[in-house]
Formats: C-alpha cells, sequence, structure tokens
C-alpha cells in the first residue's frame, strides 16, 4: 500500500515535476494536494517540453489516474487552457479526476492579489498574483466556491453574490488609497465598473467552465482509497516548498497553503498511515522568487553563473530567482518537518566548475550568537549570516553520467557530505534537464 509524498525541501522550483514524472513509472495515480496556478514545472521529453501550472506531473503517462486534490485551489480557465493544449499536442486527459471539493479562484481574487501587493509597496510579498491567498482566505472564511458549485447555476450565483459584495467594497477602498496616492489631476479609470466583477458575466463563465469540466469531476478522496487499498502506488505531489509553508516557512513570504508532507493527508483526503516514504527534493544549490530572508544568498559572479545556467527563471513569472549556496541548515531542518526518508538531488550539472563549493552548516546572528538549528525568531532569520563548509568543486560535463561511479569524485563528496549532514539517503540524482539525464542511487523505485 504505498503512498509516497514528493515535497520541496526549499523555497521551490526544485524540480519537483522531474522526479514525479520519474517515479510516476511504478505509480497508479498522480495526486496534487495543494497550491494553484501559482506553481509551474516543466518537463522535457526529447524535443518536446511540457509546461503545467495546475494538471499533476504525471499526465504525460496515459495509463495513469492524474488527480487535482480537494487541498488545491483552482484557476478553471488557467486549467482549460492547459488541458486544450494538451489535446493539441494529441495528449489524452481522459485520466484526469478534480476535486469537487477543491476551492476555485475567481477573478476578484486575482484582483485582490494584485491591489494588496501594490498597497504593500516595498514591503510585499512578491506572490505570483494569482489570487493564491485570497482565495485560500476565503475558504477560511468560509466564502469559497468549490468546483461542485459550477454545476449548480442558482448556487453558484447566490455564492458569488454573497462572496462578492465584501470583495467589491475592499477594492474599492483599496482604489481610494491609491487614488490618494495619485498626482492632483492624473486621470482615473478606478470608478467606471470593472468588467470583470460583473455577476451575471462571472456566474456564465464558471458554469460553462463546469460544463467543460464535468466528465472529470469526482470524489477524488474515494478514488485514491480504491488505489491504495488494491495497493496500487499513489504519488501525492507537492507543489511550492516546505520553507513557503504557511505554518512552518518564513512568514509572511510565504505561499497561503501547506506545501509539507503532512498536508497530503489534507490536500487529498487520506489518513497518515496512508503514506509510507517521503521524497524531498533539493537542488543542489539554494534559489528563491519573491522576497523574504534568504541567508546564503549571492549576489557576486558565481550567484549570475547559477542563473544563467541554472535557467533561473520563473515558470509562471519569469521573475530571475535569487540564487545562493546549499543551505544544510535549512535542508536539517526541511528533512525533519517532513520526515523525508529519501532525497533527490536536482542540478548537480550547474555546479560543474565552481570551487569551492560552499555549503552553508551554521547562522551566526547580528549580536555574535550561533545557530545550528533552523531559527524560529523571524528577526534573527533576516539578519542571520550563513557559516559555510567549503568542498572541493568538481570539473566537466557531467550531463552523460548515468552511475554514481560515472560522476567526479569530488561530485560524490559533495553528495556524501549532503547527505551525511542532514541523514538522509539520496537515492536520485538529476543532471541535465531530460528525463534520461539522472542516476538512481540503489533501488529505483520506492521500497
Ligand atoms: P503566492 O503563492 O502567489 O501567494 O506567492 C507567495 C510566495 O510564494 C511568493 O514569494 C512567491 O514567489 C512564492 N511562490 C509561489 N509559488 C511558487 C513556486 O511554485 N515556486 C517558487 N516560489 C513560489
Amino acid at each position: 500500500m504505498p503512498g509516497v509524498v514528493i515535497v520541496g525541501a526549499q523555497w521551490g522550483d526544485e524540480g519537483k515535476g522531474k522526479v514525479t514524472d520519474l517515479l510516476a513509472d511504478d505509480a497508479a495515480m498522480i495526486v496534487r494536494f495543494q497550491g494553484g496556478n501559482n506553481a509551474g514545472h516543466t518537463i522535457v521529453r526529447g524535443d518536446d517540453e511540457f509546461r503545467f501550472h495546475l494538471i499533476p506531473s504525471g499526465i504525460l503517462h496515459p495509463d495513469k489516474t492524474c488527480v487535482i486534490g480537494n487541498g488545491v485551489v483552482l484557476d478553471p480557465r488557467v486549467l482549460w487552457g492547459e488541458i486544450d493544449g494538451l489535446r493539441r499536442r494529441g495528449i489524452d486527459v481522459g485520466n484526469l479526476r478534480i476535486s469537487a471539493n477543491a476551492h476555485l479562484i475567481m477573478p476578484y481574487h486575482v484582483l485582490l492579489d494584485t491591489a494588496g501587493e501594490t498597497k504593500l509597496g516595498k514591503l510585499s510579498i512578491g506572490t505570483t498574483r494569482r489570487g493564491i491567498g485570497p482565495c485560500y482566505a476565503d475558504k477560511a472564511s468560509r466564502l469559497g466556491i468549490r468546483v461542485q458549485d459550477m454545476l449548480d447555476e442558482k448556487i453558484l450565483r447566490k455564492k458569488i453574490m454573497a462572496a462578492l459584495e465584501p470583495k467589491q467594497q475592499a477594492l474599492r477602498e483599496l482604489s481610494v488609497q491609491r487614488r490618494k496616492l495619485r498626482k492632483e489631476g492624473e486621470q482615473s479609470s478606478d470608478e467606471a465598473p470593472d468588467p470583470r466583477l460583473d455577476l451575471h458575466a462571472m456566474t456564465e463563465e464558471y458554469i460553462s467552465y463546469g460544463h467543460q469540466l464535468e466528465p472529470h469531476i469526482a470524489d477524488t478522496a474515494r478514488l485514491c482509497w480504491a488505489a491504495l487499498d488494491a495497493g496500487q502506488t499513489v504519488l501525492f505531489e507537492g507543489a511550492q516548498a516546505t520553507l513557503l509553508d504557511l505554518d512552518h516557512g518564513t512568514y509572511p513570504f510565504v505561499t497561503s497553503s501547506n506545501p509539507i508532507a503532512g498536508a497530503a493527508c489534507v490536500g487529498a483526503g487520506v489518513g497518515p498511515a496512508d503514506i509510507d516514504e517521503v521524497w524531498g527534493v533539493v537542488k543542489a544549490y539554494q534559489t528563491r522568487v519573491g522576497a523574504g530572508p534568504f541567508p546564503t544568498e549571492l549576489h557576486d559572479e558565481t550567484g549570475r553563473l547559477m542563473v544563467e545556467r541554472g535557467h533561473e527563471y520563473g515558470t509562471t513569472t519569469g521573475r530571475e530567482r535569487r540564487c545562493g549556496w546549499l543551505d544544510l541548515v535549512a535542508l536539517r531542518y526541511a528533512v525533519r518537518l517532513n520526515r523525508m526518508n529519501a532525497l533527490t538531488v536536482t542540478k548537480l550539472d550547474v555546479l560543474s566548475g565552481i570551487d569551492p563549493l560552499r555549503v552553508a552548516v551554521r547562522y551566526r546572528s547580528s549580536e555574535g550568537a550561533v545557530f545550528e538549528e533552523f531559527p524560529y525568531h523571524q528577526s534573527i532569520l533576516h539578519s542571520a549570516e550563513a557559516e559555510y563548509e567549503d568542498l572541493p568543486g568538481f570539473e566537466g560535463d557531467i550531463t552523460e553520467a548515468r552511475s554514481e561511479e560515472e560522476l567526479p569524485a569530488n561530485a560524490r563528496a559533495y553528495l556524501r557530505y549532503v547527505s551525511d549532514f542532514v541523514g538522509v539517503p539520496i537515492r536520485l540524482v538529476s543532471v541535465g534537464p531530460e528525463r534520461e539525464q539522472v542516476v538512481w542511487i540503489g533501488d529505483r523505485v520506492p521500497a
């Protein structure tokens, strides 16, 4: 009864999509359990590149059931675009199932996300502006609209009406504040009613998505139970990552859901005993998009090299990612929070030619206190300086390596150091973007 969670160990973009795609070979079902189209994953298949924001990475396996779980917030316009794009490329999406209980991102969520960030100005979180936060906020306020509501026009209209009023009010207030900030005489379009907030048009639009998506809408928790009870492997695919977790990440510079492994149960509707393995995915160095603390960030040539060589630009927003040395203090924290049994290290090839390779092993606060563990206190984390262990670099093109022995000795030593430091075996190493560019260590599949 193997339930396997795949979780990001850093601030996202670790390459979870590729790992899910590989582990999916031996799975019957792949379930996305949180987040929305703030995520983005790219899968390379020969000359073809696929970019998804909502659809689970397993969709390229026609024999697998792909599930968008109840914990996801779903923008139907984006989902329909992805389904349509896949169909045009001849990919069958007949096995896609969407939880009837997943919450819908509405046009006002997107407007509120953008208006909220604009208001925060310099203090903004750097969200993806996809409406994720306001949608989860409505879910918690019991003002959310769910996938199943798209199947009943009367209910949908009533719920939109109830949710819309406070949003219009909030948006009005935000636009008044903006106007106050504007210079005298500047033209404003804020007074005109925003056509995106028209109750009738919104209801019509979402009813029409309901019709389009109806064949895919299901009681997805039950589908998971059936697969697990039949002894099939189910992969639970997280979006974003541990340090962006709403409760355990670098709050408030986090996303609005829980990407950690424990949340797979809530976001898919299974019990903790259904989870047998947790695979953490960690990049060989560190990246982050958006604002927030980043103790190992580099502002030098090495950082630039990581951006360029690692193509460190967001899949969703195109923003350049901040880059830095691998942070083992944060990784050890992520390992424990998720109780990982296995690690996958991605983008090791990017580090070739960099010497020495530095890894953060502790932090020092501005007062000189030493932190061996990830500090819970935001002020300490914001001003923490990382202290490093220097490891010898490796040279040459490692993208052709397919076994541990084919990796340079110093690359193996780097991996060994990481694994020993956090106490988890590395089971898979990615050495290039292609599906085949991996090195398995030990068993190929989850035990
Ligand atoms: P939100 O999830 O759009 O609300 O953004 C909140 C924070 O999470 C911002 O710093 C985003 O850059 C970050 N974030 C959200 N999704 C991803 C992701 O898939 N990869 C990396 N960062 C993300």
